[in-house]
């Protein structure tokens, strides 16, 4: 760390969990807030929480040099982590792995670097961490970010309508190739509880099926819209499927990390075993593409460079307050506060009576049931 003014307030800023597109754009929202208001100086730690157990000398001053720009890009300038939770954290003692709690070092080593308020931009698992240290001393305000928009309580995250413009880009690209071919072509997106990317990535683009993890489907309901689809000529059809989907009679698809640390299992397949269904029920070409990462990636587009500049403003504003252990959310067009222990309440998934689910069932979308 340099440049320390002594009679500055300091603000600890970090990314945690998975990248997305607008990430950048909180960060130097947030800088360009403190540096108008005049008496708070921005530190970023790199790769989140692990920065400040394992380097702390590597906490950056943000300052508007440093951010100038900086909203169009993809990923974020501070590293991210989704392996670095500090309430168990992996170490190895007397030869055994094992996960230690360091949160209470953790928050010491923050105070003791000067810092009075930290801002954690990120999605449900570290908002969990965040309240957690919230609860245990530490003074900190969150953001929400993930492209699978499945916070509580927040209509919208930083990253999920860019995901949506990738994701049906590319489920645009492929029909006109399934048409070509007379195939059905299988596209795999994100989505780990919520199936928010798929619904609107396939209402978007027009597909004929959409698989989320909120509906398990029954692969009789996919094999009458595909019969019927193929019966009256039209002969092709695109599914679009949520890596977290899965059969009525069946689980998800899904496999453990090698990598230390990372708590959840690594979804990836569900495309693939509907694809040999299929051409085992129906003898059908089936393509599958799976969009995986690149769905993170990319230049934000214009929507969440606009909300990751509001959050980073509002949330920076909670820190003036001291309002502690709160977040700002999108709800019905407007930007509020609300505690971290409400947006980590429950997950955000799609309630079944959801306007999105009722016009595509009203448009004769299959949605396996
Ligand atoms: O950001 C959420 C998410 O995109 C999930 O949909 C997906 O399962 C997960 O991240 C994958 O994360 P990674 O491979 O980076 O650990």
């Amino acid at each position: 760390m340099n440049e320390v003014d002594n009679t500055m307030k300091k603000l600890l800023l970090l990314t945690s969990g998975g990248d997305c597109p607008g990430l950048n754009g909180v960060i130097r929202a947030v800088v360009k807030a403190a540096e108008h208001d005049g008496n708070w100086q921005v530190y970023g730690s790199r790769r989140a929480y692990c920065g400040v157990l394992e380097k702390p000398n590597d906490i950056i001053h943000l300052t508007s040099e440093v951010v100038a720009g900086i909203h169009v890009r993809g990923g974020t300038i501070l590293e991210t982590v989704n392996k670095g939770n500090p309430t168990a954290f992996p170490a190895e003692i007397a030869g055994e792995q094992v996960f230690i709690d360091r949160s209470d070092e953790l928050i010491s080593i923050i105070k003791q670097l000067g810092f009075d308020a930290v801002i954690n931009i990120g999605g449900d698992g570290s908002h969990r961490v965040s309240q957690h240290l919230f609860e245990h001393g530490l003074n900190i305000v969150g953001v929400p970010k993930t492209i699978d928009n499945d916070l509580y309580g927040t209509d919208y995250t930083i990253g999920f309508q860019t995901a949506v413009d990738t994701a049906t880009e590319a489920i645009d690209r492929l029909i006109p190739t399934a048409q070509s071919h007379n195939r059905v072509i299988v596209t795999e997106v994100m989505g780990r509880d919520a199936g928010w990317i798929c619904l609107h990535s396939a209402i978007a683009a027009g597909a004929e099926v959409a698989l989320i993890p909120e509906i398990p489907y029954d692969i009789e309901a996919i094999k009458a819209k595909l019969t019927s689809r193929f019966d009256k000529g039209h002969g092709f059809a695109n599914i679009v499927i949520s890596e977290g989907a899965k059969p009525v009679a069946g689980g998800v698809v899904s496999k453990q990390s090698n990598e230390l640390g990372y708590e959840n299992p690594v979804l990836g397949g569900i495309a693939e075993q509907l694809a040999s269904q299929i051409r085992v029920a129906l003898d059908l070409d089936v393509r599958v593409t799976v969009l995986g990462h690149i769905q993170r990636g990319g230049t934000p587009n214009a929507f969440d460079r606009v909300l990751a500049a509001e959050f980073g403003v509002q949330a920076f504003e909670l820190v003036k307050r001291g309002q502690f252990g709160f977040i700002p959310v999108s709800k019905d067009g407007e930007i509020k506060p609300i505690s971290l222990k409400e947006a980590t309440s429950e997950y955000r998934v799609i309630p079944l009576e959801h306007p999105l689910i009722t016009s595509a069932r009203a448009m004769g979308m299959c949605l396996g049931e």
